[in-house]
């Protein structure tokens, strides 16, 4: 992300800088990352919390150029698809519901979503530390994805992650090429509110 970029995200409080700093670009290099850079980002959303630590959260990922990569890249709505096939490696993220007691008794998790949630915001600001960008995308065929990752019963899909290093505006198609800038937030009023809404 370009100072500029980053100067023009101005929080409302102090914050630490990484957090307007990471944003969510789709303009992706050339650059390939290692089966050890992602197992990286993902123990980063290993160690995020969980209700009752019952860590429900589930990736399946692939670096391009593989099967894992190509199945995931052919679940995406083709908007998607059309920036995505430049990422370096695409993460399903999906949670696991329910919960097997000791007894056997099957229970749903329903923190399950709000604790991938968590691991994704995990793993994106990993990616950051380590000089890369992840871009989120809620925009993908269900039963297709769920084919594409053989998702097992009682597990759900919440998004695939794009990740590797970001490239020159001129990588993407040029309809995109005019959003390709961090966007702005609501103020914290509208969201947070002390005691009571
Ligand atoms: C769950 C989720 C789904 C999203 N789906 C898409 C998507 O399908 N396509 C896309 O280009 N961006 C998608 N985004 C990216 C958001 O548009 C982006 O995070 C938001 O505009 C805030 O911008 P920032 O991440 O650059 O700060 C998604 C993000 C999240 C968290």
């Amino acid at each position: 992300m370009s100072l500029d970029h980053a100067a023009a995200r101005l929080p409302d409080h102090p914050v630490d800088p990484q957090f307007p700093a990471r944003w969510s670009p789709r303009s992706f290099s050339e650059a390939t990352l290692t089966e050890g850079q992602v197992l990286t980002v993902l123990e980063a959303a290993r160690w995020a919390p969980s209700a009752s630590n019952n860590q429900p959260a589930r990736f399946v990922w692939g670096l391009r150029g593989d099967a894992g990569f190509a199945a995931i890249l052919g679940a995406l709505v083709p908007s998607n698809r059309d920036w995505a096939q430049r990422a370096a490696a695409l993460i399903a993220v999906a949670s696991r519901d329910v919960t097997v007691a000791a007894d056997g008794t099957v229970k749903p998790n329903r923190w399950a979503g709000f604790d991938s949630g968590a691991a994704w915001m995990s793993l994106a600001l990993q990616a950051q530390a380590m000089g890369l960008v992840a871009h989120a995308m809620g925009g993908f065929d269900g039963p297709a994805l769920s084919a594409a990752v053989a998702l097992p019963a009682d597990h759900s899909l919440h998004a695939v992650v794009a990740i590797g290093q970001q490239g020159p505006v001129e990588n993407l198609p040029e309809a995109l090429r005019a959003r390709e800038a961090p966007n702005q937030r609501n103020p914290l009023t509208a969201s947070a509110f002390r005691g009571r809404f």
